[in-house]
């Protein structure tokens, strides 16, 4: 397996394109916009940039990584010689069945259909296709070029071998796999969206602050980011996405998204791609606690 597609040029689909032009896997990456392709491919460029000045890869290395990225925007003939695609495009039920309707035609019979999908069915997903054996979710976590983990997801229909090739590609690209079923929200978003809903309403309820929940979070339980530091990284919109996925999925009430995390997605506040979220982003490396949180 040598062959890979990535579908959009968004924020995973970059960070995708990176890893795997990095271990040597020549990449086609995809998207319907130019814009969006030159967008991704100076994004790459600066977090290899990163990783040079650390010192974990070389300048040669970073330029050898670009050399195995293309840019494309013709869907059909950038798949038609592919081994493995994988879909990255924004997270919306239509858009990713008309792509998986799509990819069928365009890509070669045994060739493997993986989707980013953070918590969208992949046996709904395969459903779209003639080919469900050959769909499976490959769960990047971001940022991509940095943590380890690729939660696979198996859909109804995968089968053990395509199973096998994703777990041992993930391992060639220098990821962690650990394969999971399909229901609702997987495992990781089962359980990440649910503490930062709990975060969300503790902030709501009004028993700490942003800055007293993130400090807790991260102090007391080691992880890097607070959960209302994370959920702006992540996109509030996203976080309410899987929220709902998971709600439905189950009918289980506690899954029901705080309604301060509706209102802020009603408002456009969606964390740090918007610029606001719990914190302000006016100066990205020093994020402040937004106005609407601030104390009196
Ligand atoms: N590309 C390449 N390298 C990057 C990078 C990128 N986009 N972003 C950060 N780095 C590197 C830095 O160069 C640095 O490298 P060294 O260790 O060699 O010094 C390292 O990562 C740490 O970065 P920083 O020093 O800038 O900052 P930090 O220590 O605060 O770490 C972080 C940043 C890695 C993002 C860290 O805060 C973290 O791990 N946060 C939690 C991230 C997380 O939970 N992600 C999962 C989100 S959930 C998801 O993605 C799935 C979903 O479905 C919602």
């Amino acid at each position: 397996m040598k062959k890979i597609a990535v579908i959009g040029a968004g924020q995973m689909g970059n960070g995708i394109a990176h890893v795997f032009a990095q271990n040597g896997y020549p990449v086609n990456l995809i998207d319907v916009k130019q814009e969006a392709l030159d967008k991704a491919f100076a994004t790459i460029g600066k977090n290899l940039d990163r990783q040079v000045a650390k010192g974990s890869i070389t300048e040669e290395d970073k330029q050898k990584t670009l050399s195995n990225i293309a840019l494309c925007t013709d869907m059909a003939s950038a798949c038609s010689d592919r081994e493995l695609i994988v879909e990255a495009a924004t997270e919306n039920i239509d858009l990713k069945l008309k792509i998986f309707n799509q990819l069928d035609s365009f890509a070669p019979a045994n060739c493997i259909l993986a989707t980013n999908t953070s918590s969208i069915s992949i046996t709904r997903i395969a459903a779209a296709t003639q080919r469900p054996q050959h769909v499976i979710g490959m769960h990047f976590m971001n940022p991509v070029p940095v943590m380890k983990l690729v939660e696979v997801i198996r859909g109804y229909s995968t089968t053990d071998e395509v199973n096998q090739t994703v777990v041992d590609l993930s391992k060639a690209i220098g990821k962690i796999p650990v394969t999971v079923n399909d229901y609702p929200g997987f495992v990781a978003n089962k359980i990440l969206m649910p503490m930062i809903n709990e975060a969300i309403y503790t902030l709501y309820e009004g028993t700490a602050g942003v800055e007293e929940i993130d400090t807790i979070m991260k102090l007391g339980m080691a992880h890097p980011m607070g959960p209302l530091r994370l959920a702006d990284f992540i996109g509030l919109d996203t976080c309410l996405s899987i929220l709902r996925v998971l709600h439905d999925g189950f009918g289980n009430p506690k899954y029901a998204p705080c309604p301060l995390l509706v209102n802020m997605v009603t408002a456009g506040k969606l964390g740090d791609k918007k610029g606001e979220g719990f914190y302000s982003y006016s100066d990205p490396k020093n994020p402040v606690v937004s106005a609407s949180f601030v104390k009196h």
